[in-house]
């Protein structure tokens, strides 16, 4: 069973003494409970976002002719809060854009192979599928076990890599599993080699204090999930000689130049998320401070893992527990009872029940064909809502199971 946490966290507040949720602008008419997949914007920045929007329409014109001036501002605010030079940091829509970015700007060699892992996320898989049959090659597959620790996932990795190998694809914080892999220690053995690296960091800005480990390779990660930017905000970090392979998806004015200015010029874009997500940051910062989310996120997990763990067990018998090797802070996973949810398709299936018929919104995720719920914390969650999903949500969940 998942260990029992010694205290009930107490529920975040504001400064001002109210709910956390105050910050936020999330229908109270539902319980929420899945950061990880979208985020969700504090108002403060929705309000900067707005503005900025504003002043875009009151005179397009000039808006436009020095948006870039803009962006690369942007850019310089978003790679502080990475903790990165701003000279190898672009900005893209999303971490699926960053990973097209670099997959469309290697040179795959006849025959070439990407190399990634059964936890990667799907799309990434599909783009990484795409150019591998482009030139005639494939991607291999290393089978990392859930529980497996450090150690064994780099051997595992490694161990997929030959001299067609182009590029190796891996998670920092996988989607489907919730854990972590070593991508230092990856992208260490993988330049002895010579192989390049793209790490997917969807999950990792504001979970990890300092995200982008330091190597040559590219890393790409969302600053709408946990870091809580107005969503279209993502970093695509480029160190080291292929950096200056980099092409912007759009072909705008930013050809004269090199990474990463020439993805400052993105055309005729709205990208006010860019320039409000220093609000975002900030906000959380002054408000309650990025390592108290950290400690808090990890403890209502705690909390909400075993209080849920502990109502599966009892109805069903079974020990919803799962060895997860490096698991994480703000994303858990609870193994859902036998025949829930074991397809792609079932698990939205089941989501969408939980959110329409019990106004809950949860992950619920398929690997290896054995379902899970993945749970998220965030500032405005409060014990209470891991308490509703034990009461409401996990006696659905076993009937569900059984009348399969
Ligand atoms: C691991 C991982 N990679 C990539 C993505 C894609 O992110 P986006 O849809 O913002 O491009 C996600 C989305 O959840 C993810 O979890």
């Amino acid at each position: 069973m998942f260990p029992a946490p010694l205290t009930v966290p107490r529920p975040m507040l504001t400064p001002e003494g109210q709910p956390a949720m105050a910050d936020w602008s999330l229908t109270p008419s539902k319980v929420h409970l899945n950061h990880g997949s979208y985020g969700s914007v504090p108002r403060a920045a929705q309000a900067h976002q707005l503005k900025l929007k504003e002043l875009m329409d009151q005179n397009p014109c000039p808006w436009f002719m020095g948006q870039f001036e803009l962006v690369a501002t942007a850019r310089t605010e978003i790679a502080e809060f990475l903790i990165v030079d701003p000279r190898h940091l672009a900005l893209v829509p999303n971490a699926s854009a960053g990973v097209s970015a670099v997959y469309n700007s290697l040179v795959f060699a006849p025959g070439a192979e990407i190399v990634t892992t059964n936890h990667a996320y799907g799309a990434v898989l599909q783009g990484a599928e795409r150019v591998a049959r482009k030139a005639g090659g494939k991607v291999r597959i290393a089978e990392i076990p859930l529980a497996a620790g450090a150690e064994e996932v780099c051997a595992l990795v490694m161990a997929e890599v030959n001299p067609r190998t182009a590029l190796i694809v891996v998670d920092q914080i996988t989607s489907a599993t919730a854990r972590a892999f070593p991508v230092e220690e990856i992208a260490r053995a993988a330049s002895l080699l010579g192989v390049p690296v793209l790490v997917d960091a969807a999950h990792a800005p504001g979970v990890l204090e300092s995200p982008v480990p330091d190597f040559e390779g590219f890393w790409v990660g969302n600053l709408h999930k946990f870091a809580c930017a107005p969503r279209g905000t993502a970093a695509l970090v480029a160190r080291g000689p292929q950096a200056q392979a980099l092409e912007p998806l759009i072909d705008s004015w930013g050809f004269p130049y090199s990474f990463p200015e020439n993805f400052d010029h993105v055309g005729t874009q709205d990208v006010t998320s860019w320039m409000a997500a220093r609000t975002a940051f900030d906000t959380i910062e002054e408000r309650y401070g990025w390592a108290t989310f950290r400690n808090y996120a990890r403890e209502l997990c705690d909390y909400g893992q075993a209080l849920i763990g502990e109502a599966f067990a009892n109805a069903t018998g079974q020990n919803p527990a799962v060895d997860v090797g490096m698991p994480i802070g703000p994303l858990r996973l609870i193994r859902l009872p036998e025949g829930l949810a074991t397809t792609h398709e079932d698990s939205h299936a089941v989501r969408g029940y939980i959110s329409d018929q019990l106004d809950i919104e949860t992950a619920i995720t398929t690997f290896n064909g054995q379902g899970y719920l993945r749970l998220s914390a965030h500032l405005y969650n409060s014990p209470k809502d891991y308490e509703i999903f034990a009461e409401r949500a996990v006696p659905e969940l076993v009937r569900l199971a059984h009348s399969l």
